[in-house]
């Protein structure tokens, strides 16, 4: 049901997902991490089985971002978070990002026949601050300052690779996620669309919102 991976580790270009579209990404800054989406802003039989608000939180400082089929992915975040709950209570505490990220991985991996995309785990812990980590069917796990992932992704591999820089701050990487969804909705044919952000920090989170009508403007052919 899948393609090749790409160089960001993510699968996800099963039939479903290239016909209604996802984009979805998280970047590492010093103190944190950002992560976003898109989502549509319509409803109808055709959006509405999809995921809708694909950043799910997992504990207080762990979100997955999904893409692929909704009922797949949110059965999985479900039993994460049941899992993390446990050794949240165990650390006395926040639970470690990559320990939720290890668990992902494990029930990815035992779905693998029904998964179609990748998942993108982000968040902070006190040992390790902000991680980004791609979870592609197959098993693996990689930790990256930033991933991408989603059928729209494929539209901006270039535009990140080229605006990506290290040790950008909180501000600077919600523009860089602003930017790439923006671009990804425009060239992904999903009009109308919003792009949802969440900031995770020792803080906690904060969630954005960003209307059609306020993303920046590019190039339109
Ligand atoms: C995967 O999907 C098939 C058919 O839709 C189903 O029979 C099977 O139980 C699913 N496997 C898992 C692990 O959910
Ligand atoms: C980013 O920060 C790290 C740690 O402070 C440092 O080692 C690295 O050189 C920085 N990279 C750039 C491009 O400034």
């Amino acid at each position: 049901h899948c393609c090749l991976m790409d160089n960001y580790g993510n699968y996800g270009l099963a039939d479903d997902e290239v016909s209604t579209g996802t984009s979805i990404m998280a970047v590492e800054f010093d103190g944190g991490v950002v992560i976003g989406a898109d989502s549509r802003t319509t409803s109808g039989a055709y959006i509405a089985n999809r995921v809708t608000d694909k950043l799910t939180p997992i504990h207080d400082r762990i979100f997955c971002c999904r893409s692929g089929s909704a009922a797949d992915t949110q059965a999985i975040a479900d039993a994460v978070a049941a899992n993390v709950e446990l050794d949240g209570i165990v650390m006395g505490g926040l639970p470690s990002v990559k320990k939720a990220a290890e668990i992902f991985r494990q029930y990815c991996y035992d779905y693998r026949d029904n998964l179609t995309a990748g998942i993108i785990v982000a968040g902070w812990d006190p040992k390790q601050g902000g991680q980004v980590y791609t979870i592609p069917l197959g098993g693996m796990l990689i930790r990256q300052q930033f991933s991408i992932g989603g059928s729209g992704s494929t539209y901006i591999y270039g535009h990140v690779d080229a605006t990506f820089k290290e040790n950008m701050t909180k501000d600077e990487c919600i523009q860089f996620c602003t930017n790439a969804l923006s671009l990804a909705i425009n060239r992904d044919g999903s009009s109308g669309g919003v792009v949802r952000l969440a900031v995770i920090t020792k803080e906690g989170v904060e969630r954005k919102v960003i209307l059609g009508n306020d993303l920046p403007r590019f190039y339109e052919g």
